[in-house]
C-alpha cells in the first residue's frame, strides 16, 4: 500500500491479504493449510500464484471469493473486509461443470446481468458482445454440452467478465486443456486482460504460463501452513517470446523455487 501526501489522492491495494491463515478442521481433525499469508494486489496487475499441489492455493483463491472464511488475518477489498462471495468478484475455475446446462451459451453470459435487473433485450446485447471478446460470436445458441473444453473456459470467462468484476480470480482454468488450446487460451486472456484492464489472480502449476501471463509471480511453500515464499516481478512486453533469454532467466529463477519446495523434507 502506498500512501501519498496530504492532498493527493491515497492509493490502496485493490486486494489486500494480512496475515491470512486458514486452518480447516473436519472429520480428518485440524490441517493448517495457508499460514500467515500476506500480499497487495494493485489495481490492473496479473499476478499468477503457483506452487506445489496441496500447498493452499486454492484455499488462497476461496478466501478471497468469499466461499471460505479465513480463520486468521484478514483480507480487504477496496478497504472493505471480505465477508462473502460478490459480483465484484469473478471465478473462473478449471473445470466447467459450473455452467448451467439448461441455458445456451449466450444466456449463461447474460444470467449475471439478469440477476441484476438488466432487460431482456440489453442483457443479450450485453452478453453478446463479451461472446466476441472471447470469439465465439456466433456461437452463443449452443448449450454447454455442446461446445468443447476450451469454448466452455471461453464461456465462463465472458460469464466472468459480463458482471464487471473489480477481479478476476482464476483456478487454473486451462489445466484441463490439450497443449495447443491451453496455450491459445493464455494468448487470448492475455490480450483481454490488456484491453479491459482487468486485475487477475490467476493460480497455476504451470510455470510456463505463469511466465508467460503474469506481471508477478508469487511462489509458495509447501504446506502444511502454505505461505508466500518469493514474489518475482516479470518485467517483460506482451505478447511474451517464450524462447527468448529473458523468458528463460525467468522462467529459471520460478524453477528453482518451486523445485527447492518439492526436495524440501
Ligand atoms: N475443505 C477442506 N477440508 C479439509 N482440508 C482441506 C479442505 N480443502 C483443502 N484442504 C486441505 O488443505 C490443503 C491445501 O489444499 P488446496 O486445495 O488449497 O491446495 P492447492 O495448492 O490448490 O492444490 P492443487 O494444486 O492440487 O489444486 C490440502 O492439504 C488439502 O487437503
Ligand atoms: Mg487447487
Amino acid at each position: 500500500m502506498r500512501t501519498g501526501d496530504k492532498g493527493r489522492a491515497r492509493r490502496v491495494a485493490l486486494v489486500s491479504l494480512d496475515g491470512v491463515g486458514k486452518t480447516y478442521r473436519g472429520r480428518g481433525g485440524a490441517w493448517e493449510a495457508v499460514r500467515d499469508f500476506t500480499l497487495d494486489l494493485a489495481e490492473g496487475e496479473f499476478f499468477c500464484l503457483l506452487g506445489t499441489s496441496g500447498c493452499g492455493k486454492t484455499t488462497v483463491l476461496n478466501m478471497v471469493a468469499g466461499f471460505e472464511p479465513p480463520t486468521a488475518g484478514r483480507i480487504l477489498l477496496d478497504g472493505r473486509e471480505v465477508k462473502g462471495p460478490g459480483a465484484d468478484r469473478g471465478v473462473v475455475f478449471q473445470g466447467h461443470d459450473s455452467l448451467y446446462d439448461w441455458l445456451s451459451a449466450l444466456d449463461n453470459v447474460a444470467f449475471g446481468p439478469r440477476l441484476r435487473g438488466m432487460g431482456r433485450r440489453a442483457r443479450r446485447a450485453h452478453a453478446q458482445r463479451f461472446l466476441e471478446l472471447v470469439g465465439l460470436a456466433g456461437q452463443g445458441g449452443k448449450h454447454p454440452s455442446e461446445l468443447s473444453g476450451g469454448m466452455k473456459q471461453r464461456i465462463q470467462i465472458a460469464r466472468a467478465l459480463a458482471n464487471d468484476p473489480r477481479i478476476l480470480l482464476m483456478d487454473e482454468p486451462f489445466g484441463a486443456l490439450d497443449a495447443l488450446t491451453r496455450a491459445t487460451l493464455q494468448g487470448e486472456l492475455s490480450r483481454i486482460w490488456a484491453g479491459t484492464g482487468k486485475t487477475v489472480l490467476f493460480i497455476t502449476h504451470d510455470i510456463e504460463e505463469a511466465c508467460a501471463l503474469a506481471t508477478r509471480i508469487g511462489v509458495m511453500t509447501r504446506g502444511p501452513g502454505g505461505t508466500l515464499k518469493a514474489v518475482l516481478p516479470v518485467d517483460l512486453p506482451f505478447p511474451r517470446e517464450r524462447t527468448s533469454d529473458a523468458f528463460m532467466a525467468v522462467f529459471r529463477r520460478v524453477h528453482a523455487l518451486i523445485h527447492e519446495e518439492m526436495a524440501r523434507p
